[in-house]
């Protein structure tokens, strides 16, 4: 039997345990796409709330957001999208396939085929729709999925200080869904042609920002430590001009070691003022921000963190994802951290068949629950079996009631990594399993 490579072994464990299906799936596949299951969810959530906690719930200087996908095509002729947000493509003269051309080793011959590769075209990535139900077909009904939260955030700056009325520095943060027509989608959940991102436009003075800048650069890191992804698998790449957006003067992109290769992860931009100044010429409204202190009237310059949830969700899978032998028997698993782990515990009785058991140990779970919502009830086979099962998903803790609980209201904790058990009071475990 061939030996499956690491990453297909994620994948399959994914799909199995119910974290990631592939979209569409009855149906043969939409390429590009994937559905997460429930302790994807559960996974996916716990990283974007641990992201709102700490750039948005934990500040005073940052405003929640959620804007429309759907939005006036002009928003993106003004922010050079429409005319530049393209990657190259070729297409080969005999199978017809096409193929980023930044992606081929040999921009001469089709890698499928061996047919003659054409000309390097621009190939837009924009998901064009149409709003409305006029039959004509004019550009006033065209518009675009949006390849970038982020825009929502610059063309409502002016409502924000209308509102809020905030000082420099101030940020906007949202996370939501994006979409880019990808040429080749691939590496499971790494290039898809729908995701989520999180991201952050900061607005500051102009010559803050290098300060603002390298705060978020740490901020950044220590978020992804949080969501426990080991530092040795981080690497910070500074892009050189000429591989950077068509808007940014500075980008840091930290990449990960997935299995295929050390690739990007999630990215820090100094956008400058290009995306106001774009917008202030392409709608005619002021844009400025008038500072009360120094009487000045002026654009202010952007840093943005943005990260993709998808990818952050493969590094996870594939830091956490482990092999090892317990028990004298081999197990795959994944490792999470406690803080991202989609299920905290899982509760068991001792045995199925004794109802004095099983009401102890419902009652344990219920009152448990109403604390750490993120745990699991298993009666379904032995305890070595439900202890696989729950290893399998990364659960950190299994607490088992037994015949003593009964008696003494302690119960067994039992630890993921190590195996050890441990007899605890049952007020304790909140404070044991929370995340
Ligand atoms: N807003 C930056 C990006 O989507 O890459």
């Amino acid at each position: 039997m061939v030996e499956q490579n690491v990453m297909e072994k994620i994948v399959s464990l994914a799909k199995r345990r119910g974290f990631v299906y592939q979209g569409s799936e009855i149906y043969g596949g939409l390429a590009g796409t994937y559905d997460y299951a429930p302790l994807g969810v559960a996974l996916k959530n716990n990283l974007k709330n641990i992201w709102w906690r700490r750039f948005v719930l934990d500040r005073e200087d940052m405003y929640g957001f959620d804007a429309a996908i759907l939005m006036n095509a002009k928003v993106w002729e003004s922010s050079g999208h429409v005319g530049g947000f393209a990657d190259p493509v070729v297409e080969c003269s005999k199978c017809r396939a096409r193929f980023r051309a930044d992606h081929l080793d040999n921009e001469e011959l089709c890698p499928t085929c061996g047919g003659a590769l054409g000309s390097v075209q621009e190939f837009n990535m924009m998901f064009e729709t149409k709003v409305g139900a006029s039959s004509v077909e004019d550009n006033q009904a065209i518009s675009y999925l949006r390849p970038e939260t982020a825009q929502g955030m610059f063309v409502n700056f002016k409502n924000i200080l209308d509102t809020f009325h905030p000082k420099l520095p101030f940020g906007l943060a949202q996370i939501g869904k994006a979409f880019r027509n990808e040429i080749a989608p691939r590496d499971f959940l790494f290039r898809t042609r729908e995701f989520e991102q999180m991201e952050i436009e900061y607005f500051v003075r102009p010559n803050d920002w290098e300060v603002a800048f390298q705060e978020l650069r740490a901020e950044i890191l220590a978020y992804l430590s949080d969501i426990g992804l080991k530092t040795r698998s981080l690497h910070e790449l500074e892009v050189p001009e000429g591989e950077r957006a068509h808007y940014s003067k500075r980008t840091i992109d930290v990449e990960f070691d997935y299995p295929f290769g050390q690739k990007e992860l999630c990215g820090l931009a100094y956008r400058t003022d290009y995306d106001l100044q774009a917008h202030q010429t392409g709608s005619q409204v002021d844009l400025t921000f008038f500072d009360e202190g120094s009487k000045e009237r002026f654009l202010p310059h952007v840093i943005e963190p943005s990260l993709g949830v998808d990818r952050l969700v493969l590094a996870v899978l594939c830091d956490a994802y482990t092999e090892d032998e317990m028990g004298g028997e081999s197990r795959a698993y994944f490792k999470f951290s406690r803080a991202v782990a989609p299920v905290k515990a899982a509760v068991f009785p001792l045995l199925k068949n004794k109802p004095e058991l099983v009401a102890k140990a419902r009652a344990v779970y219920e009152e448990l629950k109403k604390v750490v919502p993120q745990i699991m009830w298993d009666d379904n086979g032995n305890i070595g079996k439900r202890y696989r099962r729950q290893d399998e998903i990364g659960t950190p803790s299994c607490i088992t009631i037994d015949f003593d609980t009964l008696s003494d209201n302690t119960v067994t904790i039992r630890d993921r990594d190590t195996g050890s058990q441990s007899r605890v009071a049952i007020d304790s475990l909140p404070a044991l399993i929370a995340g």
